[in-house]
């Protein structure tokens, strides 16, 4: 103990030699939000008491150190925005629910499948280093190659820790690691940026990527960002119907936010099939009134090129037992299967001469 306690002790004189006016680290420090004099005048006694001996340290109880100022009932002085009421909403982390089995030190991803899952906001932030350029902070990270890092070199890195190769994933939860490769046929240019491109594409693109949490996020676009909670299920941003039903601008909010609803809807790519009448885009989703969701996933797919994957909850397989999608080019498709009823088998044909 005393050991320990010595050792936290030279810790903290070293950070109050570093930390001296005028050295290197109380200039990073200035960026640093949770160091800055303005927003903390109290410093590290904001979060750590010291009683009488200056070796012990010791932190407000760990659930409510953040929400002690980050919540709309905080009494602090120093009150920071809220974000205890984003995890009362509905579809959230669980982070009232399982931050007490975080502790400093755990190996992320999870080895032992027995061990429950829980997520605490020092998993995704490193609270001495916040700042409003890398609000995660240095916190720690595991990369796309499935090595660990001390400081998460981007977002995803820090999902990972706990959606990729955690021995305690949920069973019907993809590994997010594998899906977002970049050795798949298509991805959402997360990790790396796509080599197809995308027809519709309304956005501009910095280094041509988004992020987990441009997707995942709050409901409320005035409220707090960041992947925290939702009104609506997975954590979306947007509204997003998974389930079949007329096609609206607020069905498919979350792709419309960055692929123009004219260009999907006009079939400016997906055409349809070379041995049908023109069928595509427009077809299945205002016509036939089938979801994106239907037929792409959202993050990757290991199996076909432009993010097909079927949702087997609304296609099975046709008389032969296939369910397949085959790309011919042009933005025309063959595909092998059922939906509502209708077996797709009419266009097993040879495509056109001279094509479409
Ligand atoms: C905004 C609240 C906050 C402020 C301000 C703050 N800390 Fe911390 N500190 C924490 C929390 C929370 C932890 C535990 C982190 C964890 O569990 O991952 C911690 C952990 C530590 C640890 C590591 C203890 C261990 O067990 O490894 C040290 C050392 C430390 N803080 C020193 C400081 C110093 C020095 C300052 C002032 C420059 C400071 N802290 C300011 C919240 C704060
Ligand atoms: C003593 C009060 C206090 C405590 C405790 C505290 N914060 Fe803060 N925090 C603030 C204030 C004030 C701000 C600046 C206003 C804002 O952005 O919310 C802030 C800002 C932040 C930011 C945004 C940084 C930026 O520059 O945009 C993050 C992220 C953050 N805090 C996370 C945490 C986490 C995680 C914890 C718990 C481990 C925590 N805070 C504990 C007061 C506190
Ligand atoms: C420390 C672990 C941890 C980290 C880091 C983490 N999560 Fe989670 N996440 C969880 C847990 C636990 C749940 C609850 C469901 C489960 O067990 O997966 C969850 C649920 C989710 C859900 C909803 C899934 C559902 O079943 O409703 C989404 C979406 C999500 N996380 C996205 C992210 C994103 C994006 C990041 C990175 C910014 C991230 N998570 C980082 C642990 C974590
Ligand atoms: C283009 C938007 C988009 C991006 C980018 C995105 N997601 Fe998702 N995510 C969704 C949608 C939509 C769902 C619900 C539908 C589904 O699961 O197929 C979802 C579901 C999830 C789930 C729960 C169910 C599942 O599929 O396992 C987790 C966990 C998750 N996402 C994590 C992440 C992480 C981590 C990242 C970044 C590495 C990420 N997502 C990037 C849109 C996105
Ligand atoms: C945050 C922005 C964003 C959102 C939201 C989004 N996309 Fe994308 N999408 C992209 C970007 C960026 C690309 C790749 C563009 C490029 O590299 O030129 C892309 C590409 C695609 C591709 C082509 C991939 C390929 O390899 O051919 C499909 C299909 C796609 N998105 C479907 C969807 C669907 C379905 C949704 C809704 C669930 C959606 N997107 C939501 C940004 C987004
Ligand atoms: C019946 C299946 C099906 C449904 C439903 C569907 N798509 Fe597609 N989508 C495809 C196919 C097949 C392609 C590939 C076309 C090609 O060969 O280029 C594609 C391509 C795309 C692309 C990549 C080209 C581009 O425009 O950037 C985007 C984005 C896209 N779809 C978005 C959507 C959205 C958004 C929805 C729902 C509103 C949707 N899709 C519904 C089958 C479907
Ligand atoms: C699953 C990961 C995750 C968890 C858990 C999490 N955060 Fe965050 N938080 C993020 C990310 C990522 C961002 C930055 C989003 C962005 O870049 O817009 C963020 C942003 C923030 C911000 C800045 C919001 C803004 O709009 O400026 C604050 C403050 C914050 N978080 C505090 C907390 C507190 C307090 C907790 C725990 C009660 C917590 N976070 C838990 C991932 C997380």
């Amino acid at each position: 103990m005393n050991l320990i306690r010595g050792k936290i002790f030279l810790i903290i004189l070293i950070i109050f030699i570093v930390t001296a006016p005028g050295s290197v680290v109380a200039q990073i420090s200035m960026v640093m939000t949770h160091s800055k004099r303005g927003v903390l005048p109290k410093g590290c006694a904001s979060c750590h008491q010291s009683h009488g001996a200056p070796a012990t340290m010791l932190l407000f109880q760990r659930e409510d150190i953040c929400f002690s100022c980050h919540s709309a009932e905080s009494a602090s002085e120093y009150k920071g925005t809220d974000i205890k009421s984003l995890f009362l909403k509905t579809y959230r982390h669980p982070v009232i629910e399982t931050s007490k089995d975080h502790f400093k030190g755990e190996e992320l991803p999870e080895r032992d499948p027995s061990i429950p899952r829980h997520v605490a906001c020092e998993d995704c932030h490193e609270v001495h280093s916040v700042r409003s350029d890398k609000k995660t902070g240095d916190v720690s990270g595991y990369t796309r190659y499935g090595t660990k890092r001390g400081r998460a070199g981007y977002e995803y890195e820090v999902c990972f820790k706990c959606h990729s190769d955690s021995n305690n994933l949920p069973a019907e939860q993809e590994n997010m690691r594998i899906v977002f490769d970049p050795s798949n046929p298509s991805y959402h240019p997360v990790v790396d940026y796509t080599r197809n491109g995308s027809v519709s594409i309304r956005i501009s693109l910095k280094n041509r990527k988004i992020k987990c949490s441009d997707c995942h996020g709050n409901s409320d676009p005035y409220g707090p960002q960041g992947p925290h909670g939702s009104d609506y299920e997975w954590i979306l941003k947007y509204n997003y119907n998974m389930n079949d039903g007329p096609e609206t601008p607020f069905a498919y909010e979350l792709c419309y936010q960055c692929h123009r609803r004219d260009s999907i809807l006009n079939d400016e790519s997906f055409k349809g099939s070379p041995d049908m009448r023109p069928f595509g885009h427009k077809g299945h989703i205002v016509y036939a009134q089938t979801s994106c969701n239907t037929c792409h996933t959202p993050h990757g797919s290991e199996e076909y090129e432009h993010l097909i994957r079927f949702n087997e909850r609304v296609v099975s397989p046709d008389s032969s037992g296939l369910i397949q999608y085959i790309n011919v080019g042009g933005g025309y498709a063959r595909c092998y299967l059922t939906c509502h009823g209708y077996e797709h088998k009419e266009q097993m044909l040879e495509p056109p001469v001279g094509g479409m």
